[in-house]
């Protein structure tokens, strides 16, 4: 730069970039002169996660946004409903791959059935909470979806095939075709662990599409929820949080140091699933078995260099424990029920606020998950379609690893960033490569 400067330098600047030139050498070949803490620290802090540049991007594979280019079948094999069950996100991926499925079969698609599940004790059926018309213009060339059924079968109620408990290598064409063609009109809950990459392209497309790209909340429910995410002050983080009593309990794990009030709800609902102990809880733990407390997520955010005066918005179920071990660290803490008016907030239901909490997720700048669910797999891959790239699931197996080691403080936080910088280079966990395909940046 200075040689080439066409105008005359003065020599003082001379002097002055020659001292520092000599004090970025000195410090360059001296690396191990070890830096006073506190600069280490400031210096550090200056980038956040986000900063971080990536190195692999997932995106929406070719073969689905293509996927309705293979003509659909000139005949229909029959009827399929899926029937859903479980929470809002649980309903959700088993609609998914039911629409694959009733692809797969050459099946024209009734609307799913979303059942009353008695972990909400509330009915709200697959229209309540999501745009039945915009699902069948987004599916349109994917798989044939129909409203209403012919008035011959109309008037029965389907037979029913649960796939749900069957596991490996499972064929729909083997095992569920031939009830279609007998029945002519089935319902199906998918199974849990199914062969989707022995799919033809097109039937993953559906499931793709269904699950990522024709899903819209209802009209009433989507004014609500961008409602409550124009009252979020910006820029903001959206958590998951969970550390819930029914969760912590079926972990099977034991914390000390939380509140007698928190171990008596964690107790009662521990029925008789019983904690590990000794050295099988040390293992357990290790493996990454362990719900995150609120007090340890927030070191982590810190180890994350996620600012302190960062706005949160607390994505979670009413029941979270401890929270002031989070909220003493970061209090710019955003919770719905401060948010929505009392009453409106009294007589919702679990499945609206489940969907309030997934729509300000796949809108909120950063998403950051303790936990790696149902709602989080769907929240990450929504985003990562929407082109938002601040996604992050916290280690809870690297948090257990780290700490048995010994590792605390300033060390501890040195290696939990190492940790999730890698995830966040390479993408880890921002997208499930069932629908999303690698693409190096
Ligand atoms: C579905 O139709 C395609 C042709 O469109 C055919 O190749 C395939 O074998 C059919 N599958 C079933 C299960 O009927
Ligand atoms: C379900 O809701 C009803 C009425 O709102 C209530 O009476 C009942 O106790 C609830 N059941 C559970 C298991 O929460
Ligand atoms: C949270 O954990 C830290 C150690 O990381 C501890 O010093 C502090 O007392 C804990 N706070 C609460 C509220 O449990």
């Amino acid at each position: 730069m200075i040689q080439t400067a066409a105008v005359p330098v003065k020599p003082l600047f001379i002097v002055l970039v020659a001292t520092l030139s000599l004090l970025l050498l000195v410090s360059l070949l001296s690396p191990h002169t070890p830096l006073p803490q506190s600069s280490s620290v400031s210096l550090s802090e200056k980038v956040d996660i986000w900063s971080v540049k990536r190195m692999v991007e997932w995106r929406p594979c070719e073969w689905w946004l293509q996927g309705h280019l293979t003509a659909l079948p000139a005949k229909s094999n029959g009827y399929i409903r899926v029937d859903c069950y479980g929470g809002l996100n649980q309903m959700r991926r088993d609609l998914c791959d039911g629409v694959g499925v009733a692809r797969l079969l050459n099946a024209t698609l009734v609307l799913p059935k979303f059942e009353v599940a008695a972990y909400w004790n509330e009915s709200s059926g697959f229209a309540d909470v999501f745009d039945v018309d915009y699902f069948i213009h987004q599916m349109n060339g994917f798989v044939k979806v129909v409203k209403e059924l012919p008035s011959e079968i109309a008037s029965r109620e389907p037979v029913h095939v649960d796939c749900s408990k069957r596991k490996g290598h499972f064929d729909y064409i083997e095992s569920v075709l031939p009830s279609l063609l007998k029945h002519h009109y089935i319902a199906i809950t998918p199974a849990m662990s199914q062969r989707r990459d022995r799919y033809p392209k097109y039937a993953k497309a559906a499931l793709c599409q269904a699950c990522y790209s024709a899903l819209r909340l209802t009209r009433s429910l989507e004014k609500k929820a961008s409602d409550l995410l124009e009252a979020i002050p910006k820029p903001f983080l959206s958590l998951h949080l969970r550390f819930e009593p029914d969760m912590v309990a079926y972990s099977q794990c034991e914390y000390s140091g939380l509140s007698a009030v928190s171990m008596n709800a964690i107790e009662a609902a521990r029925g008789d699933k019983k904690p590990w102990t000794g050295e099988l809880a040390q293992i357990w733990r290790k493996r990454g078995k362990c719900p995150l407390t609120p007090n340890e997520t927030a070191f982590m955010l810190q180890a994350l260099h996620i600012p302190k005066t960062t706005n949160i918005y607390l994505a979670a179920g009413d029941g979270v424990m401890e929270l002031e071990g989070l909220a003493s660290v970061y209090k710019n803490i955003i919770t719905k029920s401060a948010i929505l008016s009392g009453d409106d907030f009294a007589s919702m239901h679990g499945n609206t606020k489940a969907a309030l909490d997934y729509y300000v997720s796949i809108n909120s700048d950063s998403y950051i998950a303790t936990y790696f669910g149902n709602m989080d797999k769907m929240v990450a891959a929504i985003r990562a379609f929407k082109g938002l790239y601040k996604t992050l699931f916290l280690s809870r197996r690297a948090f257990a690893d780290l700490t048995s080691k010994g590792l605390e403080g300033e060390e501890l936080m040195q290696a939990l960033w190492k940790a999730h910088m890698d995830d966040f280079v390479m993408g880890i966990g921002s997208a499930l490569p069932d629908c999303f395909c690698e693409f190096k940046l």
